[in-house]
């Protein structure tokens, strides 16, 4: 996110809705009085402050106690829900992303074993499973039948995109008596809970809508970052591993290497940085630059040159300006269908080297959708659960409209609308864009600004789900 983003910030942005009042003793209360803080280690009063540097707090010339700041996660003593009676909901959205399991398999274990809570309802195929027909194929979901699911990829509740009418997913919560849901979603799936959480509102249904923000592409703003990224890059980082050890084995070797990252190019960017073998890193939010001396053609020339391979990594989303038409067809989710950047990059550069007189061997790789199958990865089974656990005590203290993440190593609570409001983007002018151009060494052609949100026509693309 950009400084002047945050800066516009105030603590109203970051107000949490409530249900009612919490009155309801806690089960877990017993173990909370035991500790001055949270298990989170912030007391429930306490906040969490959106600046981390003096110089942004500063800059607001507030009063600290007027400093906009997250309400903390975590358990709290009183609960807006009665446990014995509760019932839970759960639903997967979008595209897959490893740790999906974990999260459903979190939120059955504290739902069950802290709260006592004993009907757990999954929702099948993502909101389609909350339409009338869909909610036929719902499962109920124990202890006993999450076991091990978080070693398998995908989600056991199986998902969708696309949005449906609330009125009847709402309809089919209240004839299901649903008291919390668990939406498990990127940025569209989040616009519906939102949907979901003010149309139980207007018929005066206290129903708690929680979000736990999804998506490899790490485009959610105002979290540390979401869960199955770590995972997602890892996975980009082996293929990447791969394509430099074909390049860097054959002679005039190139590895070009596609990877997901629609808007946001941080799978690109941190996996080429774990790979440590990259030549060019291409982003959504940088525009690239195929001619010229700054351009990526005549820097393949000058590596090819110097170590006689090359590796170039892109995320899908970069460079659609080099393309005459512009793309107009969407998916389910309203997400513009992108033209092939690495198709077109693969033939720029095996025209330009083959009229400088040069035959290259390129190797593409695309690891596509197996960067998002596969299981979580240790650090992302812990964050997964966490984050399943956060969601389970912001529900039974009956936040609604809310969205459980990480900021600056705190769990928090946060506005939907805030979540969805604006998309964590790679800063071309941030640190981790100066990182990628130190480890590459490529070049930054000059004259081209940034192009983050000023690709109107991609970024102003209808609400996804
Ligand atoms: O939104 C996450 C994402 O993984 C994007 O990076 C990618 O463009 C998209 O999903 C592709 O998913 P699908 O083919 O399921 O629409």
């Amino acid at each position: 996110m950009h400084t002047g983003d945050q800066l516009s910030l105030t603590a109203a942005h970051l107000a949490v809705r409530t249900l009612g009042p919490a009155t309801v003793p806690s089960p877990l209360a017993g173990g909370l009085l035991d500790r001055r803080d949270t298990v989170h280690y912030v007391a429930e009063t306490d906040r969490v402050l959106l600046d981390d540097t003096l110089d942004m707090a500063a800059r607001r010339r507030v009063p600290t106690s007027e400093l906009p700041a997250f309400e903390p996660g975590g358990p709290r003593l009183r609960l807006f829900f009665e446990p014995e009676s509760t019932r839970a909901g759960v639903v997967t959205c979008g595209g897959l992303c490893p740790g999906l399991n974990n999260v459903v398999r979190g939120l059955v274990l504290e739902l069950y074993g802290h709260y006592g809570v004993t009907s757990v309802t999954g929702f099948r195929n993502g909101y389609r499973g909350l339409t009338r027909a869909g909610a036929k194929d719902s499962l109920t979901l124990t202890p006993e039948g999450v076991r091990g699911i978080n070693s398998q990829g995908g989600t056991v509740l199986g998902t969708s995109r696309g949005g449906q009418d609330t009125v009847e997913m709402v309809d089919t919560l209240t004839q299901r008596a649903i008291d919390v849901l668990f939406v498990v979603g990127g940025d569209g799936t989040l616009r519906g809970a939102q949907e979901i959480a003010d149309e139980a509102d207007r018929r005066g249904i206290p129903l708690a809508v929680v979000g736990i923000p999804k998506t490899i592409d790490n485009d959610i703003p105002w979290i540390d970052h979401s869960f199955g990224f770590q995972t997602a890059f890892s996975r980009a980082a082996e293929s990447i591993r791969a394509a430099h050890t074909e390049a860097s084995s054959i002679p005039d070797g190139v590895g070009l290497i596609k990877l997901m990252g629609r808007h946001s190019g941080f799978i690109a960017a941190y996996a080429s940085l774990a790979s440590e073998d990259v030549d060019m890193v291409l982003v959504p939010e940088v525009p690239v630059t195929l001619e010229g001396e700054q351009g990526l053609l005549a820097h393949v020339d000058r590596v090819l040159d110097r170590q006689g391979h090359a590796v170039v990594v892109v995320a899908e989303g970069a460079g659609q300006d080099l393309f005459t038409e512009r793309p107009t067809a969407r998916d389910a989710s309203g997400n513009v269908r992108l033209h092939d950047i690495g198709g077109l990059l693969r033939e720029r550069i095996t025209d330009h080297t083959a009229a400088g007189g040069r035959s290259i061997s390129l190797r593409y790789v695309d690891p596509g959708y197996a960067i998002r199958s596969v299981p979580a990865n240790p650090f992302d089974s812990v964050y997964c659960t966490r984050l399943a656990q956060a969601a389970v005590h912001a529900a039974m203290a009956g936040r609604t409209a809310t969205v459980v993440g990480r900021w600056h190593g705190r769990f928090v609570h946060l506005p939907i609308a805030l979540a969805t409001g604006s998309r964590n983007q790679v800063d071309p002018s941030g640190d981790l864009w100066l990182s990628v151009l130190e480890s590459t060494g490529q070049p930054v052609p000059a004259g081209r600004p940034p192009t983050s949100d000023a690709r109107s026509d991609l970024s102003s693309e209808p609400p996804g789900r």
